[in-house]
């Protein structure tokens, strides 16, 4: 038996207090000057965050479960449905945003991690009485058939010129001592992680060129 201030507890009595615990939901306890207040927190239940950032141009703030995925928050509870969800699980790129100058899946991504960031999503880059040259170049060329991977296209292929432009290396770069150049097979190395299923690529690799003021 042991002894804490004037409480006095047996082993029986500490072996009946665990058992109580795994048995019983888990229970915050938020201690007030005089009445401790008992919350019970269930197993699994959504934890809501508020997340606020911006959205092609415009300051947004949601209440989001924190499991969101950042392209569920943009289709979902902003109704930017100009990106695609296609497999969910950063295989085919149709989900791709650009945020803060960088291209990223957006379903591989929680919403809540972006805090304060900025967001471009297709109809951030152009809309159809104002197109983004890259988008105006896919148009042009073709670039694509059933149009699903198209928004996700055009967004890496916009973030793909300015990785040129940065003069950041690709794998099939030969010579890192000089800036890269946007040739055909520096924009199907670039662009491997967008899948087309119509097999639209000789037409995307035409509009990229074109876009980066190359001829094709
Ligand atoms: Fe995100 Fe396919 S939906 S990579
Ligand atoms: Fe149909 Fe690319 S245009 S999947």
């Amino acid at each position: 038996m042991r002894t804490h201030g004037d409480f006095e507890f047996s082993r029986r009595d500490l072996l009946i207090v665990g058992a109580a615990s795994l048995a019983a939901p888990t229970v915050a306890v938020t201690a007030e000057p005089s009445v401790a207040k008992a919350q019970a927190v269930v197993p699994g239940a959504p934890v809501i965050s508020k997340v606020s950032f911006n959205v092609n141009g415009k300051a947004r703030e949601l209440e989001v479960d924190t499991r969101t995925t950042l392209l569920d928050a943009l289709r979902e509870h902003l109704h930017l449905t100009g990106t695609k969800k296609g497999c969910d699980n950063g295989q085919c790129g149709a989900c791709t945003v650009i945020v803060d100058g960088r291209r990223i899946n957006s379903c591989l991504t929680l919403a809540v991690l972006h805090e304060g960031d900025s967001v471009t999503t297709i109809e951030g880059l152009g809309m159809p009485e104002n197109l983004h040259p890259m988008q105006a170049s896919f148009v042009k060329h073709d670039g694509y058939q059933c149009g699903y991977c198209t928004p996700g296209q055009i967004c890496s292929a916009v973030a793909v010129l300015d990785e040129i432009k940065a003069g950041i290396p690709s794998h099939v770069s030969a010579d890192l001592t000089t800036l890269p150049q946007a040739t055909a097979a520096e924009i199907r190395e670039r662009m491997s992680g967008n899948i087309c299923r119509c097999a639209a690529y000789p037409n995307i690799v035409a509009a990229i060129k074109q876009a980066a003021g190359i001829q094709s």
